[in-house]
């Protein structure tokens, strides 16, 4: 039987790639995003094409009463969830210095990011705690799901005209290692991707300035980053062959992240 997962922000840019490779992998999918689905008839269609079952939910991730609707939804058209991919997030509409980050700012990030990804997980976490184990044909362990997060280099790298954005990621990675913790003895994993620059809708606006620090070589491996990088790393996770790691977290940044003389 086919597994499900959950992937958030699912219509476009990171979240559709990773949606695209699961499908590939063999998962049934529920999408959600903002959006209504007419906005994306055609992503929708492609991940059908690649032998999926999609459920696609139009949902606000700021909003906390959405990780138990969704779930529900979920479970009532599957009859269980075995992944959850946090990935829908957003960046400040516009980048302010942190001495002029506004208080509106702040709670549309880390709302949106790390609020919407805690009661997501904590609605998807009780509702694997109460299923059975699924059968892995590798290990024959007592798994019942696996959870990633999609935080950022952000959790770590300070950016001072998007400092909320930086709060929102590194709250992620503790929301990691909480969960991690607390379903390691359920037999469920939970682990984090952090991506560097991947060319997105996001990172248009700062297409410019990104496309330079390339050049410069900024980042080891000199190119963007793209959304199917990502969700590469997202794939391995979710596979049956990583169940002894939980509350770890894999860089898909080109290197950005080592210190560099
Ligand atoms: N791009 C990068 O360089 C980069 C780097 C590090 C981390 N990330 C993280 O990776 C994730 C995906 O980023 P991306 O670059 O693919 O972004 P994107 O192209 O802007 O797409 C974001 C997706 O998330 C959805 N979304 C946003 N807010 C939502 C909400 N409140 N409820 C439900 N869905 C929501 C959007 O829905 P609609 O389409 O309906 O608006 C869209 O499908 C984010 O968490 C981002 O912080 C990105």
């Amino acid at each position: 039987m086919k597994k499900t997962v959950i992937v958030t922000g699912a219509g476009r840019g990171i979240g559709l790639a990773t949606a695209v490779q699961l499908a590939k992998d063999g998962f049934n999918i529920v999408m959600t995003s903002r959006s209504p689905e007419e906005r994306y008839a055609d992503a929708v269609q492609k991940i059908r094409s690649l032998g999926a079952q999609v459920l696609y939910i139009k949902a606000d991730s700021a909003d906390t009463a959405t990780g138990e609707a969704v779930v529900s939804a979920a479970v009532k058209r599957f009859g269980r969830i075995d992944a959850l991919v946090n990935n829908a997030g957003v960046a400040p509409k516009v980048r302010n210095d942190l001495l002029e980050m506004t208080e509106e700012s702040f709670d549309y990030v880390v709302g949106t990011n790390t609020k919407g990804t805690l009661f997501m997980t904590q609605a998807a976490a009780r509702q694997m705690v109460r299923q059975d184990y699924y059968d892995d044909e590798h290990m024959r362990d007592r798994n019942k799901g696996a959870i990633v997060n999609i935080s950022s280099c952000s959790a770590e790298v300070s950016s001072i005209s998007r400092g909320e954005y930086c709060i929102s990621k590194a709250g992620i990675s503790m929301i990691t290692t909480l969960f991690a913790d607390r379903l390691a003895d359920e037999g469920i994993t939970v682990n984090e991707v952090r991506p560097g620059i991947i060319l997105t809708d996001m990172t248009g606006p700062v297409k410019e300035k990104y496309d330079r620090m390339i050049g410069e070589g900024v980042f080891p491996i000199r190119r963007w980053g793209r959304p199917e990088d990502v969700a590469m790393a997202v794939s391995m996770f979710l596979s049956d062959k990583l169940r002894y790691t939980t509350g770890s977290y894999l860089d898909v940044d080109g290197g950005f992240h080592i210190k560099r003389l």
